[in-house]
């Protein structure tokens, strides 16, 4: 290791850290360092009793009376909300809703009504599948003429034929973040509008959509906003577009009046309209659990540590595993990554597996890429130490070549 780091030098930074005591605030198994919030965060201690008493005392007791007695129904806009605050997005501009895919769909469909006249649905080439996908389904759905157009480098492909520029803030392979303020700039510029996908975003960077002028956004809740496998996603919409949103997706929870039974659809007035049916509360519940948690924590505070502990993974990676031929893909300058560090390796799945044999869980995107989240809220530095010692001995020991370890599983 780096003659300046210790293992102890690390414990101590632990012990002078004001996030430390979060780390219990999770169930975490004792044998387990986990490094893949990125993909699911894990279980805060405080969420199975908050969905207990759901299920028990609100579902069990209240029965339908819940909807009003206990809001049910005022969730989605609720955790919204406190979601709006995570995204520094304006109040009123956040919901909870649906998954990120089918919000990706609906929001991609409101832009390119609101620029009827433009043809192309800008985006890059690495941008995560279901964003190129559902943008591909829409065009293909709208048959007017719509192209998906993935670039290299989408900033410089805008002109005034561009209705939306779609781009994942923080890319789920590399780990590497754009711009927000400079890139919305851009697009709006040539008349374009944005939507960003947040989903490596949301509780591991600082973000400011209002500042910045971001107009649509979308993202996962079961990532770093610790919500739970299949936690519904949000969805955010500048309220200067709200007015004239037309989303095509008019389901009756969206309505300015559900129980009016009305036969004919007349949008809410705001983001509410950006419901279609009915919310899967236990799933708000452990969400909102998970973003209660976060908002106790400036993002400022989270951003330093996590940063700080990307430093630590790359240059105990680079001293300890030098010889082993990893590619480091996430950038080194903290202004421009996320909170995950991305190693690329020709074995890197068999390596992954190894890892997780021995409690070190991170994942694997093809074709060779090693992921690391690192979520500040839980990692702690004695953590990197740990993990790249486990990672050294694998690759010390050729640990990873056991033949077992290469057979792809359906989840990587
Ligand atoms: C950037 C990004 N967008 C979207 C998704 C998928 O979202 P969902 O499965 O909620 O539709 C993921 C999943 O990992 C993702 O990483």
């Amino acid at each position: 290791m780096p003659t300046s780091l210790t293992r102890a030098a690390l414990q101590a930074l632990d012990r002078n850290d004001p996030l430390v005591s979060f780390h219990d605030e999770f169930d975490l198994p004792p044998d387990v360092i986990y490094l893949d919030g990125n993909s699911l965060g894990p279980l805060p201690r405080a969420t199975p009793g908050r969905v207990a008493q759901v299920v028990a005392h609100e579902w069990g007791q209240s029965l339908i009376r819940a909807w009003n007695a206990h809001d049910w129904i005022g969730l989605p806009l609720r955790v919204g909300e406190k979601i709006g605050r995570i995204i520094g997005a304006e109040p009123g501009s956040t919901l909870v809703a649906d998954s990120t895919s089918v919000n990706l769909f609906k929001l991609l469909a409101a832009a390119l009504e609101a620029r009827p006249t433009r043809r192309i649905i800008l985006t890059e080439r690495e941008n995560f599948p279901t964003d190129l996908y559902m943008a591909q389904g829409l065009a293909a759905l709208l048959q007017r003429g719509h192209e998906v157009r993935a670039v290299a480098d989408p900033v410089a492909a805008l002109n005034d034929d561009v209705a939306v520029l779609m781009l994942t803030h923080v890319n789920y392979r590399s780990g590497a973040m754009h711009d927000m303020a400079t890139v919305t700039s851009a697009a709006h510029t040539v008349g374009a509008l944005t939507l960003w996908d947040l989903s490596h975003s949301a509780g591991a960077v600082p973000l400011q959509l209002a500042e910045d002028g971001a107009d649509f956004a979308v993202g996962c809740g079961y990532k770093y906003l610790n919500g739970g496998p299949g936690a519904p996603a949000f969805l955010s919409v500048a309220p200067r577009l709200q007015t004239d949103l037309q989303l095509p997706l008019t389901g009756w929870l969206g309505h300015a009046n559900p129980f009016a039974f009305a036969p004919d659809y007349r949008p809410a007035l705001g983001i509410g309209r950006g419901m279609v049916g009915t919310p899967p509360i236990l799933n708000l519940a452990a969400l909102e659990v998970g973003i209660e948690q976060m908002l106790r924590v400036p993002m400022d505070a989270l951003h330093t540590k996590s940063q700080h502990l990307i430093d630590l993974f790359i240059a105990l990676v680079e001293q300890e595993c030098a010889e082993h031929g990893f590619r480091l893909l996430t950038p080194r300058d903290a202004t421009r990554r996320g909170s995950q560090v991305a190693l690329a390796h020709p074995d890197g799945y068999a390596i992954m597996q190894a890892l997780i044999a021995r409690g070190v869980i991170g994942d694997f995107r093809t074709p060779d890429v090693m992921r690391f989240g690192l979520a500040p809220l839980y990692v702690r530095h004695v953590d990197i130490w740990d993990a790249v010692t486990v990672l050294r001995k694998v690759m010390q020991t050729n640990a990873w070549r056991n033949p077992s370890l290469s057979e792809q599983r359906a989840v990587t």
